[in-house]
């Protein structure tokens, strides 16, 4: 056996050609599938988490965390357009590294997708449960709460996950759809937020800036980092896109440079607005507008939110699928999880074991832990792109990039550097979770991936 057994380029390109599923989408479709996945729970609820870690300085925070998911995206657009696949990271890394390290960028990038999948469900129920409170709807606390906050289930997160599922079972053109419908409400009721408050700012309440110094800002960053999360699943979509290697970094760019107008435009006026101390984490935009007098638009803040919360949980979902279903394609997880349904020509099986786990996550354990984990998972993936950007343009220089990350090898380097920044940033117990979950990862390699790996298989029957 040879755990460093590479993909070829051809291998990958194959692939995607030979794809069952239908290719219908375009750079703005990926763009708002971008935007779709990232803004989410992450501008709604960690926006406050940050802001009490941070103080005011939640604005440095936020602008840190976009330059570390900017040149993320850059150095993430020249791997995806030199592999149009469905795949992500691990499909990339199978060419760059090898099957081992492929397989444990698969099996970290569970908590970039599925974990955050849970986040976000998770987070999405915190903020319909207290617009129902607001209204005046009371919900069992038993089955809002999970087990570790004192409930035994956080029932409306499961049901909401189990909707986006079979949503997504369905089919990627409706999926799409119904995407694009959400994408364009949530950027209204940001821009609404923004507009509304904008000429409310005390910019007393941004004084002092840092009340807990750099390292505050920090901390705040490597949460903040979660509002970020999600670009990249317009990549994992390229086999189902027209002309990928031209979309794919064009759909990237485009959502990130829309997305960062908004959150700092957000970050701003919220603590502009309340003194960070007083910032509602679970409500923090609607309570901000009711705060001066807009309760109308707090209202309609909120109830925009708890929609647009539905796309981010959709393409993140949506994103997980796919990888399995690459990965189980290469014989490294059952070949159940890669069966197309001959109607819906989705990957069906796969996508309600992948939806069944994330709602079992955001069912069962409480939303600060997943975020950590599944943020210093997500950095890690991009730690491991960037290094791969320069392995590649050495061992593969002859392979065709649409896009080049400009001046390598220092932008990668300059990326990991803020990557591994923003990990030591979080907590000591968010590190010991991590290390026990690759830990289990590579065991299940060991143990099923590596015996039934189609690519070793070939290699060792061509001997
Ligand atoms: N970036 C995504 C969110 O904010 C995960 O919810």
């Amino acid at each position: 056996m040879n755990l460093w057994v590479k993909k070829r380029p051809e291998d990958l390109q194959e692939a995607s050609e030979h794809t069952q599923l239908r290719k219908s989408l375009r750079a703005v479709d990926l763009a708002a599938l971008g935007i779709g996945s990232v803004v989410g729970t992450g501008i709604f609820v960690a926006t406050g988490q940050g802001a009490h870690l941070a103080g005011p300085g939640v604005l440095l925070s936020f602008i840190i965390a976009a330059i570390t998911a900017g040149l993320c995206a850059l150095t993430y657009s020249e791997l995806a357009s030199m592999f149009p696949v469905a795949g992500s990271t691990y499909s990339y890394s199978y060419a760059a590294f090898g099957e081992v390290i492929a397989w444990i960028i698969g099996w970290d990038l569970m908590l970039e997708y599925l974990v955050s999948g849970s986040a976000v469900a998770s987070g999405w129920s915190t903020t319909f449960i207290g617009l129902l409170e607001n209204l005046g709807v009371k919900l069992p606390r038993a089955l809002c709460l999970t087990p570790l906050a004192g409930g035994i289930v956080d029932l409306p997160a499961i049901l909401i996950t189990l909707l986006i599922t079979w949503i997504l079972y369905l089919g990627i053109r409706e999926s799409s759809i119904t995407n694009n419908i959400i994408v364009v409400l949530k950027v209204s009721v940001i821009v609404l937020f923004i507009v509304l408050g904008i000429g409310h700012v005390n910019l007393s309440n941004l004084t002092p800036f840092a009340p807990f110094g750099w390292k505050g800002i920090m901390a705040g960053a490597a949460i903040i980092f979660f509002a970020y999360i999600g670009f990249d699943a317009v990549s994992t979509a390229a086999e189902e896109t027209i002309n990928p290697k031209k979309d794919v970094p064009l759909g990237l760019m485009l959502c990130l440079a829309v997305v960062i107008v908004l959150y700092v435009g957000v970050a701003f006026v919220l603590t502009g607005l309340v003194p960070f101390k007083e910032i509602d984490v679970g409500n923090a935009l609607p309570a901000a507008l009711a705060r001066i007098g807009i309760r109308w638009g707090g209202a309609l803040v909120a109830t925009g939110g708890i929609i647009g919360m539905i796309s981010t949980l959709l393409i993140t979902v949506y994103g997980q699928v796919r990888i399995f279903m690459v990965m189980a394609r290469d014989g490294l997880l059952p070949e159940v999880f890669s069966r197309v349904h001959p109607k819906h020509r989705t990957p069906a099986i796969c996508t309600w074991i992948t939806g069944g786990l994330t709602a079992a996550i955001a069912g069962f354990f409480p939303l600060d832990v997943i975020i950590e984990l599944c943020n210093i998972g997500t950095l890690f993936a991009f730690v491991l792109v960037s290094v791969g950007v320069i392995v590649l343009r050495h061992t593969q220089p002859q392979v065709e990039r649409k896009f080049r990350t400009p001046l390598v090898p220092f932008t990668p380097l300059v990326t990991i550097g803020f990557c591994l920044y923003l990990m030591v940033s979080l907590p000591a117990l968010t590190w010991m979770r991590f290390s026990a979950w690759l830990a289990a990862g590579l065991l299940i390699y060991f143990v099923y991936g590596m015996n039934h790996s189609k690519l070793q298989n070939r290699h060792l029957n061509t001997r």
